[in-house]
């Protein structure tokens, strides 16, 4: 039987005085006051592998939320155990019985922790509630839901038979185990890479970003409610990635990864599958997203006003710490001094401080290595003659991670950060003569080797036809006239080629068919 068709799971608006608001912020209070013991799970089993380390909220680092189990080469063996184990059973039930247990899930995050999964992202990953009910509570649940509709279109599509010939495919899951590895910035993805292999038949290794543990925990926990059988997905909480990364790709069982995170890792793990192609039994599927380096371009004809909102949104929502976040503004001369005046007025009136006060508009970056690196970017702009900064640049990190939304303005179009991806709240501005709209288009094309998403501002038709075509290649989800960031599942599929990734489109049929291989069967009748 078909499931209902999906629908986007509705964002609630937690306005000053409403029940919502009041709930979740009780739920704050709660989570704030207690500290949360996080294991492994493997087949289904709390394992606690020996050394922890702590959960900190990013804006209140004296702070303890949870202690950490160290997952090592023991639980990762027998956690592909678990999941070798747990195979033949969960890839034999029936996809209605799979189905209904993400979408159970799916109805428990709408629900009874709905508050839960979003003050975990508000302390454990530094989100105001509005950035964490898109993330941890709709675009999660949207997963969730809009995956069994493209899973069921997937195992509905059989070829045509011919006179006296009954031609069937089969979607068997992969031979071996996947190995999920996710990112601290979105619950939904950390959600999403574990259970769209999982609903397509696979078993799971799935080892959480360690700035996210926290939020990962009280994704397991539901999961588990929902009716996930023992060894389906084996949770293992590592801060050295490398701990559960190395004895998973070194199993003969390995079959597949889904990978989020920076493009580092993502090359790292990439050659050490192909170094140990020998040991596995079927090529290994490999679907990843890095990172990015996100434009803006805007044309003479654009919208200010519209503009300049796309532009404070797309490049600080979340500290910029998302990976389609803007981070290189292309704009035309004429307008410039319009749109910088909006983009202040604008940032005079947001303020940056702990999730818990709602009035916040940014929060604290996730960690000390990250405000580091971003504080790196921006002095390095204060001192260089190349570059300056027109807004912002303020920090601290007395308490927290905060860094004030930062402006730096680069006098030549390959600056050092026009070219490099940051992850803060800090977009540079590249300014160009009017009459260069055309010849700025191949710049923006080859200043990053990045592929993610990008956006054009215009009102003429013919300058955002140009645009698309020069930047075909540039982005993989490309916006005009809206921000770069903000991808809804089952409207707008997300994901980059080029250094961005495989482009396997997540939340969509392009990504589950990665977790099939698929059988053709003809038979003679
Ligand atoms: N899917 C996320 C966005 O579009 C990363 O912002």
């Amino acid at each position: 039987p078909e499931t209902p068709p999906p629908e986007n799971e509705p964002v609630r608006a937690y306005a000053p005085g409403s029940e919502d608001r009041r709930s979740v912020q009780e739920r704050l209070r709660e989570l704030r006051n207690q500290t949360v013991e996080i294991p492994a799970f493997v087949g289904g089993t709390p394992v606690y592998p020996g050394s922890t380390s702590e959960v900190v909220p990013p804006h209140d680092h004296q702070h303890t939320l949870g202690e950490v189990h160290q997952s090592g080469k023991a639980t990762v063996d027998d956690a592909i155990d678990a999941a070798m184990e747990a195979k033949a059973e969960w890839a034999a039930m029936d996809f209605s019985d799979r189905a209904a247990i993400f979408l159970r899930a799916a109805d428990l995050i709408a629900g009874p922790y709905r508050d839960t999964l979003n003050a975990a992202t508000m302390l454990g990953q530094g989100k105001s509630i509005h950035q964490a009910e898109i993330d941890a509570a709709c675009e999660l649940i949207d997963f969730l839901r809009f995956n069994v509709h493209y899973a069921e279109q997937i195992y509905r599509d059989q070829p045509n038979d011919s006179q006296g010939i009954w031609n069937q495919m089969q979607y068997r899951p992969l031979e071996g185990f996947v190995l999920a590895v996710t990112p601290f910035n979105f619950t939904a993805i950390q959600g999403n890479l574990p259970t769209a292999p999982a609903l397509m038949g696979n078993t799971v290794l799935w080892k959480p970003a360690s700035r996210s543990v926290y939020s990962a925990f009280f994704f397991y926990k539901i999961l588990e409610e929902a009716g996930l059988p023992p060894g389906v997905i084996n949770m293992l909480p590592a801060d050295d990635g490398a701990a559960v990364g190395t004895p998973a790709l070194q199993s003969e069982h390995f079959a597949g990864l889904h990978f989020t995170g920076s493009v580092g890792t993502f090359d790292h793990l990439w050659s050490t599958i192909g170094d140990n192609l020998d040991t596995y039994r079927t090529y290994p599927t490999i679907v990843g997203e890095t990172g990015g380096k996100d434009f803006i371009v805007a044309h003479p004809s654009a919208h200010v006003e519209q503009l300049a909102t796309a532009v404070v949104r797309g490049s600080f929502e979340y500290q910029g710490q998302k990976c389609s976040a803007a981070s290189r503004l292309y704009m035309p001369e004429s307008i410039w001094p319009d749109v910088r005046r909006e983009i202040t007025s604008q940032l005079d009136e947001v303020t940056v401080g702990p999730p818990e006060d709602f009035t916040n508009f940014l929060n604290a970056v996730i960690d000390q290595r990250a405000f580091d690196k971003i504080v790196g970017y921006i002095e390095r702009a204060r001192e260089a003659d190349d570059a300056e900064i027109v807004y912002g640049g303020d920090y601290d990190d007395s308490t927290g991670y905060f860094i004030e939304p930062t402006i730096i303005r680069a006098h030549a179009p390959k600056e050092t950060t026009m070219c490099e991806e940051i992850f803060g709240p800090v977009t540079t501005v590249y300014v160009y003569p009017d009459e260069e709209f055309a010849s700025t288009l191949p710049l923006v094309d080859e200043t990053s080797p990045y592929g993610l998403t990008g956006s054009i501002f215009a009102r003429d038709r013919a300058a955002i036809k140009l645009a698309s075509d020069v930047l075909e290649q540039a982005a993989g989800n490309f916006y005009i006239n809206d921000k770069p960031t903000g991808a809804v599942v089952g409207e707008q599929p997300f994901g980059g080629a080029r250094r961005s990734g495989t482009n396997d489109k997540a939340g969509s049929a392009y990504n589950l068919m990665r977790w099939v291989s698929p059988r053709a069967i003809k038979e003679n009748l």
